[in-house]
């Protein structure tokens, strides 16, 4: 009985580690030491042997049932193993294939805003992001808008439930907190998203994009405002334009200018994009006013200032001749696969 049992784990010794099937080992295994398997049965015919024998064989028995359940466990890991082997070396990754044209790309405001962030990270300005959405005081009064200016209707306001939160309406809700919370001189550009309750048409959009930059330091003049929007529209034509100010009205501003560029695409000679006058209006800028700075905590009489703000989507558009502001906002595959 004995031999027959040195047998039997020598056979299934020498069978478990050839199989390469995690079903048949269990099937083999069944065989074995399943309800009616081989070792099954031997130990089964134990209670027939006489007193010594079955203690002997009986030890023998349940060593071989440890030996062969320890063989079958280690086979189970080494096919899972190999599985996890084979497949890593099949399935193998091709980093060098090119990424599918189908793959997105950038949106041409960001893009455009990307460029225009390195341009003023270059001269020295600080980048923060403006808020969605602010607060009445904020976007209006801290900015020299008071409760009965007509300002406040010519920017459509959002009016949110509760009390005195808005949509901005305008980057310039940022120029208070600046002001308040940023240590001197100040160098800042403010990208955000501003929202007004406007019919939607190819050139009004109650959503947008408006950058707002604002410099405070000691001794800044026109000169320098004049500087850094050439310089920043310069870098976004690739090409040198030149700058014309004309009086302008904002509350928050005194002087206030508007700011118009020589037409990039004819170089000022007079072409359809700029309506043939060479130039085009672009944005409102000036000198911080007096009301502002009191109201930001900071002494008119020591510190000078400018600031600026301008519609990003409008000039996106200029650059890349895009005909409808609607465009932006249209998830269009076809219109966003061209930047
Ligand atoms: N906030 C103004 C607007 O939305 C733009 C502006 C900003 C004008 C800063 C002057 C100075 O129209």
């Amino acid at each position: 009985m004995i031999n027959q049992l040195n047998q039997l784990e020598q056979q299934a010794l020498s069978t478990i580690p050839n199989i390469e099937i995690e079903s048949s080992l269990i099937e083999y295994k069944n065989t074995l030491l399943g309800k009616s398997g081989e070792l099954t049965v031997i130990l089964k015919w134990l209670k027939d042997l006489s007193g010594e024998d079955r203690g002997i064989v009986g030890k023998r028995a349940n060593e071989i049932r440890d030996s062969l359940t320890l063989a079958f466990e280690n086979q189970k890991d080494s096919i899972k193993r190999s599985v996890i082997e084979s497949r890593m070396s099949n399935e193998k990754e091709d980093v060098t294939i090119p990424f599918s044209q189908n793959s997105g790309n950038i949106h041409p405001i960001t893009k455009v805003q990307q460029e225009i962030e390195d341009t003023f990270r270059r001269m020295g300005f600080d980048i923060f992001e403006s808020m969605q959405m602010t607060t009445e005081y904020l976007n209006f009064d801290a900015v020299n808008i008071p409760k009965t200016h007509p300002a406040r209707d010519m920017q459509d306001t959002f009016w949110l439930e509760g009390n005195g939160n808005v949509l901005a309406t305008q980057t310039s809700c940022m120029q208070n907190l600046i002001m308040k919370h940023e240590k001197l001189p100040i160098r800042a550009i403010i990208p955000g998203r501003v929202f007004r309750n406007e019919d939607v048409d190819a050139t009004h959009d109650n959503t947008f994009y408006q950058v707002e930059g604002i410099v405070i330091d000691k001794n800044i003049g026109m000169g320098h405002l004049k500087f850094t929007i050439k310089t920043m529209l310069s870098d976004v034509f690739g090409k040198e334009v030149s700058i014309r100010m004309r009086p302008g009205y904002f509350p928050f501003v005194e002087p206030g200018v508007e700011i118009d560029f020589s037409c990039p695409f004819c170089d000022g000679n007079g072409c359809k994009i700029c309506k043939g006058s060479g130039w085009i209006e672009f944005m409102g800028a000036g000198l911080i006013h007096p009301n502002v700075l009191k109201e930001g905590w900071l002494d008119p009489e020591v510190y000078s200032w400018f600031a600026f703000g301008f519609g990003l989507n409008r000039l996106v558009m200029i650059k890349y001749g895009i005909p409808d502001l609607r465009y932006f906002m249209n998830p269009d595959i076809r219109f966003l696969k061209q930047f």
